[in-house]
């Protein structure tokens, strides 16, 4: 609804590229010749998607909107595979519609938590409302927002109670890296610093796994849905500590105090979801998935367990922070700044969740992020 009335605004604004600009690169000099004979008020946009060479910030400076913009192309991502979720485990209702949910599926997801079916939806309902006001400031300012919805070409998933739509996200071929779970247990190490991590169940780096069921076949053997289910539990707090380090690291780049308060505002919102992913991840049953051979270990038990495992270890552990000669303190890590948008395009790219995304996709991510890198606190 929010993103229609979205569509709605950018729409007035696309400019359909000439036939005989057929790339994206011819398109854009295109652009530039049109912008720059005056033909065309601020706002260029090719399908819904703002051409960057022409791209207006309004009142902002051209840094805080490439980060602005950026983080609205995040959240419209994260808003995507969280509704999948939503519909199949979560709870279908007003605030989040679609689908109708799959029984057995989110039995499985219960199995981490009573609640999980809550907080996916609360998950959910946040993501959306990430973007819809990320991209509601930007128009306020006469900045372009961002609208994805042109790369909605994504299967859904078969399974019974899944919407069939087109999605921009692939929740069914993911490889799941969970070293986010030792990193934040470290007491010498950061990623700041270099510093790299084992994975907590080091099978999910080593395939493509289901964290949605496909169809439903795979709602069957037991501990088949249930490692699909603990495959979400592990991807949840995947994706929520990325945006955990992705807000402060682009922090550090803004120039405007209120885009400052507003990064300061959604980041920590990241934070809580991952807090909360982090515990019910720990609940995730130890078990071996009978189709694919996917072990989740007893992180407990030997070779696991200790203060890196243990799973009732849901606070990061204090750690070095900006030089080793300072005492070790409890931080979100990483939060380097340079290169931080295109690290966490890399990172959800490497996930799996674009997996069978357009060239054409792939390079309007890495102009927004290259854009966001690009930026400089009052530049
Ligand atoms: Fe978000
Ligand atoms: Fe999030």
């Amino acid at each position: 609804m929010a993103q229609k009335t979205q569509k709605g605004k950018i729409m007035a604004h696309t400019v359909q590229p000439s036939q005989h600009a057929t790339s994206r690169r011819s398109f854009l000099r295109t652009g530039l010749a049109v912008g720059g004979a005056g033909a065309i008020g601020a706002a260029l946009v090719v399908n819904g998607v703002p051409a960057f060479a022409e791209e207006s910030s309004g009142g902002l400076t051209p840094g805080d909107a490439a980060i602005l913009r950026f983080l609205s192309a995040a959240e419209i991502l994260e808003t995507d595979f969280w509704q999948q979720y939503n519909e199949l485990g979560g709870i279908q209702d007003s605030e989040v519609p679609g689908g109708s949910g799959s029984a057995a599926y989110t039995a499985a997801l219960k199995v981490l938590d009573g609640d999980m079916d809550q907080y996916i939806h609360d998950n959910t309902e946040d993501e959306f409302t990430h973007f819809t006001f990320i991209n509601a400031y930007l128009v306020s300012k006469g900045a372009d927002p961002v609208n994805l919805d042109t790369f909605r070409t994504l299967p859904s998933s078969k399974a019974t109670g899944a919407q069939d739509i087109g999605r921009l996200t692939n929740l069914m071929q993911l490889t799941v890296d969970t070293s986010y779970w030792t990193k934040y247990r470290s007491r010498t190490k950061n990623p700041d610093f270099g510093d790299t991590f084992p994975p907590a169940v080091p099978g999910l780096l080593k395939g493509q796994f289901p964290a949605i069921p496909r169809d439903d076949t795979d709602l069957s053997p037991a501990d088949h849905i249930q490692a699909i289910a603990n495959t979400a539990g592990f991807h949840f707090a995947f994706i929520e500590q990325g945006g955990t380090s992705l807000y402060p690291s682009l922090a550090q780049r803004v120039t405007h105090p209120e885009v400052l308060r507003i990064l300061l505002s959604i980041g920590p919102t990241e934070t809580m979801h991952f807090q909360t992913w982090q515990d019910k991840a720990g609940n995730a049953p130890a078990l071996t998935d009978p189709t694919n051979g996917l072990v989740f270990p007893d992180l407990n038990a030997p070779p696991f367990g200790g203060e890196d495992f243990q799973t009732n270890l849901i606070m990061p552990e204090p750690t070095v922070f900006l030089s080793r000669k300072f005492p070790p303190v409890s931080i979100i890590r990483p939060t380097e700044t340079k290169g931080a948008a295109m690290g966490a395009l890399k990172a959800l790219t490497d996930d799996g969740l674009f997996i069978g995304q357009s060239p054409e996709f792939f390079a309007v991510l890495h102009d927004l992020a290259k854009q966001a890198d690009a930026a400089r606190h009052g530049g």
